[in-house]
């Protein structure tokens, strides 16, 4: 991260011409050769920082959030590079330009929503999503109220923190249960006719986190079939899942303006282990149903450890800390979900949605 060393050799010969363009003034040349270097490799968070100043230089604003807020995606540590001790200047210079941008821009972009929920509906309190943070680029510094209770993405810092659902959170509970033996059926006809839909659950850059999480990057000894994955339909998929989706009907399953967040299956392969975590956010509770279970297969919430057992549903608050293994030779699966945090009204709901909506549509509109 933040090197323009090798073995990128295109994007750094690039990348040097147009730091040498950038120094003589032609910024416009230089803004082509960074473009350029960062097709060369798309995955590398520097360019786009050295890209991103060079385009607040020629004063296009908008075009240079877009450029940091895409390098930052790729490494949160883009627009916190300033802060290292010993970081180069130059380095320095352009992450803490980064740092102020990204920060203010989507800060406002909050409040911006929140502004337009109560526009349209001025007699609901949402002053509690008022005072929501999105932690990796809220605009000052923040602490969590509980350091075993930190969501790394939206934040709700007013909202009652519940580590563990119990019955009384979940009055659906039974209908979801009276369902596990369909929902099982439906999976294991699912993974008969269409094993080629089971994806890895993580992306291959989650190796980068630790030596702990490598056997699962980028592999199926965790996998997935996702019905729904961050609110975008397999529609192959949900025309083999009738009955589970019947019985989430009944459920406040968390959506976004297209659909539910994350509707999956979670196959966690024999000898694998998730190492401890926090989740993305406060407003929801992680919903699992195991539906093939095993000797030596748990989670551990906090200070407390559950068994899954087939086809009892088990609802956490996932930005505590957590951990989950499966210590057999054989695969454990869980029906996996979202479901809203129950002390939220609905227009809390309405208030939380429409903030991830108004990001998420503002980074899908991002480019280079
Ligand atoms: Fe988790």
């Amino acid at each position: 991260m933040l090197q323009m060393g090798p073995p990128r050799n295109d994007q750094n010969r690039l990348c040097n011409r147009a730091i040498e363009s950038e120094e003589s003034g032609d910024l416009e040349a230089a803004a082509t050769l960074y473009r350029k270097g960062i097709a060369c490799d798309e995955s590398n968070p520097t360019p786009y920082l050295y890209l991103g100043y060079l385009l607040e230089r020629l004063e296009q604003h908008d075009a240079a959030l877009q450029a940091w807020s895409l390098g930052a995606d790729l490494d949160p540590r883009m627009i916190n590079a300033w802060r290292s001790p010993g970081i180069a200047t130059d380095i320095q210079l352009r992450s803490k330009a980064a740092n102020d941008a990204v920060r203010r821009h989507f800060t406002d972009l909050h409040r911006t929503s929140i502004a337009e929920y109560q526009k349209q509906h001025p007699k609901a309190n949402i002053d509690r999503i008022a005072a929501a943070i999105w932690c990796q680029t809220h605009d000052s510094d923040f602490n969590y109220n509980d350091p075993r209770h930190k969501p790394h993405v939206f934040f709700v810092p007013d909202l009652d923190p519940i580590a563990v659902y119990g019955s009384q959170h979940m009055p659906w509970q039974g209908i979801l249960e009276a369902a596990a033996d369909e929902i099982r059926e439906e999976f294991l006809v699912a993974r008969e006719q269409a094993a080629d839909e089971e994806k890895p659950y993580l992306e291959p850059k989650a190796a980068g986190l630790g030596a702990g999480w490598k056997s699962i990057a980028d592999s199926l000894n965790w996998g997935t079939f996702q019905l729904y994955k961050q609110g975008v339909a397999n529609e192959r998929l949900l025309k083999r899942f009738p009955a589970t989706l019947a019985a989430l009907r009944s459920i406040p399953v968390l959506t976004t303006a297209s659909g539910p967040r994350e509707v999956l299956f979670s196959v966690l392969r024999g000898g694998q282990r998730i190492p401890p975590h926090f989740g993305v956010a406060n407003t929801d509770m992680t919903v699992h149903m195991p539906i093939i279970t095993t000797e030596q297969s748990a989670i551990r919430v906090v200070d407390d450890t559950y068994e899954w057992q087939f086809g009892q549903v088990f609802s956490f608050d996932d930005a505590f800390d957590h951990e989950s293994w499966n210590d057999s030779d054989e695969e454990r699966v869980n029906l996996l979900f979202e479901a809203w945090h129950p002390g939220l009204t609905e227009h809390e709901k309405g208030a939380v949605a429409a903030s991830f909506d108004l990001r998420e549509s503002w980074n899908q509109l991002r480019s280079i």
